[in-house]
């Protein structure tokens, strides 16, 4: 949520979503063990893996960008039978699109460059678009004008 750092829009957030489609074959052709190494998490407890353990192209290893550096994830998956399409769509909220902006470029351009996200292998982003999401107030604000 924005704060005192942009006061006209305090209260508001940035909304970031993408749209993606899963291999879901070449991720079920992966062990667990090599599935866990994607995400840099344990299936079973759910727990991160230790970093002498978690490779760095785990996903949780690029997308964290730093204590500094949160967002709001609503991640939804969402799956259509009929064309065999199934996915993420992909939903942050933050109080600035740069930190959104920083986790994907260490996705995609990686950490250090090249080092991309093992995600990326299994998964591709088909759209995706970045919304402001006003406060009641604001929106009050402007059907009085
Ligand atoms: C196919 C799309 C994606 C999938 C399936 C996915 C899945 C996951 C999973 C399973 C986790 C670990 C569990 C959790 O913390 O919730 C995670 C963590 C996370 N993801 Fe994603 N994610 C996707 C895309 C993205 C994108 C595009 C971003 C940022 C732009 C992102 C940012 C994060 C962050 C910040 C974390 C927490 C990292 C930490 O532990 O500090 N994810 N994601």
């Amino acid at each position: 949520m924005i704060g005192d750092d942009d006061a006209a829009y305090k209260g508001g957030s940035y909304l970031f979503v993408q749209k993606y489609i899963h291999n879901l074959s070449a991720w079920k052709a992966l062990s667990t063990e090599q599935q866990e190494k994607v995400i840099g998490r344990y299936k079973s407890n759910d727990v991160e893996m230790s970093d002498d353990v978690k490779p760095a192209n785990a996903h949780i290893a690029l997308a964290n960008v730093g204590d500094d550096f949160k967002i709001v994830r609503d991640n939804m998956p969402f799956g259509n039978i009929s064309t065999n399409e199934m996915g993420t769509y992909f939903i942050a909220y933050a109080s600035t699109f740069s930190t959104v902006e920083k986790m994907l470029n260490n996705m995609f351009i990686g950490s250090p460059a090249g080092n991309y996200d093992r995600i990326l292998d299994f998964s591709t982003p088909k759209t995706g678009s970045l919304f402001f999401v006003p406060t009641f107030n604001m929106l009050d604000e402007l059907s009085s004008e």
